[in-house]
């Protein structure tokens, strides 16, 4: 079943370019996203005056990684919300609000309650599910299936990128429907969409390198992974995978927030990840790494530069494919799938099992 690979983690993280393809190809058509095989009719994607995204864990920071692409897009204001959080609060939903709930299994309890307590204020439900005919997809208006196929892994990782992907899908047609978006300018982002799963093949023949650098993470005690905007939300999920199962403490910051207080926790040798690859917050992003380095932390940069200009900001430096801002998600991703995975067998543990965890939590 694991066709040779050692674990089910690293099988699936390696079968990442299928599973997006297996995905989007259904929803393009004439290089325009298309959700009539989902029946869903343009009419749910007019009149939105707001989005909340509910989810937990790993599937809610697909949907952060959804929301800072519709609302750079659409101006409308999007929103991220934990389910435990969101069904015990006063929800702020109109009957024009969009609710896009999403979960691998479909039958986390919490996204569930979440969902049933939107469906009471909007026919505008939304679900992206990975298991078929599962509560949730069940019980939202309608649902656009991931096709990643079954995840054994406790750890999700082709879920994630199935589940940003179908984001990148939404935000297009929403962006579409609602004039924000021309359609050449969507040929383009489908175009490049349709790319990724050949830019996460080029990514995935790095692994050696990645298994190399992580020899030294299995030491650390603390981990930081820091970015700005688009790689902000990556850096939250490269955190958790981390955590999750190799034992690490890691945490993910707004690469300009550390100043604020978290820079006190650098000392020599701290493995601090950085990710660099959205155009606008570059120099910005290096001047908070300067800032960390100098206080001694040993400094991974993910860029998608082939050489770094200044290569003394970092101690190891992974150069990605040169791709549009808003992709380069899907490729610094698996990095970080491979960084939590590699340090994990490293520390002689089992990736596909990491303690008091488990696949689908259907309790509170
Ligand atoms: C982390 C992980 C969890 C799940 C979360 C939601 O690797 O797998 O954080 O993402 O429990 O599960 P689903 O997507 O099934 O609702």
């Amino acid at each position: 079943q694991k066709d040779g690979y050692p674990h089910f983690m690293i099988k699936e993280i390696h079968e990442q370019p299928q599973a997006i393809t297996r995905t989007i190809t259904p929803r393009i058509k004439d290089m325009l996203p298309d959700f009539s095989e989902d029946g869903i009719p343009d009419s749910f994607f007019e009149d939105v005056n707001d989005i909340t995204i509910v989810a937990c864990g790993t599937a809610m920071y697909a949907g952060m990684v959804g929301k800072t692409m519709i609302q750079n897009r659409l101006h409308i204001p999007v929103t991220v919300a934990i389910a435990s959080e969101f069904r015990y609060e006063e929800p702020v939903i109109t009957d024009k609000s969009m609710v896009i709930v999403v979960s691998q299994s479909g039958e986390t309890i919490d996204t569930l309650e979440a969902l049933r307590l939107a469906n009471k204020y909007t026919k505008k439900t939304l679900s992206i599910v990975n298991v078929k005919g599962s509560s949730i997809a069940r019980e939202s208006s309608y649902v656009l299936y991931t096709h990643a196929g079954p995840e054994i892994a406790v750890a999700s990782t082709k879920a994630y990128t199935v589940q940003a992907a179908t984001f990148y899908l939404l935000g297009c047609k929403l962006a579409l429907v609602q004039n924000k978006m021309s359609v050449e300018e969507a040929h383009e982002f489908i175009q490049t969409l349709s790319e990724i799963p050949n830019y996460i093949e080029e990514v995935l023949a790095q692994a050696s390198n990645v298994e190399q650098l992580t020899k030294r993470m299995t030491n650390a005690a603390n981990a930081f992974f820091i970015g700005r905007g688009l790689d902000y939300t990556l850096c939250m999920e490269g955190a958790l995978k981390l955590k999750e199962i190799s034992y690490i403490h890691a945490e993910a910051y707004a690469a300009g927030e550390l100043k604020h207080g978290t820079i006190a926790l650098i000392s020599e040798g701290v493995p601090v990840i950085a990710v660099a690859t959205q155009k606008h917050v570059y120099s910005k992003v290096i001047s908070n790494i300067r800032e960390v380095k100098a206080r001694g932390a040993y400094v991974t940069l993910l860029t998608r530069e082939k050489e770094i200009t200044d290569p003394s900001i970092c101690d190891v430096h992974i150069s990605l494919p040169d791709i549009a801002d808003e992709f380069a998600i899907f490729e610094a991703v698996v990095i970080f799938q491979l960084i939590a995975y590699y340090t994990s067998v490293g520390k002689g543990l089992n990736p596909d099992q990491p303690r008091n965890l488990a696949k689908s939590v259907t309790v509170e």
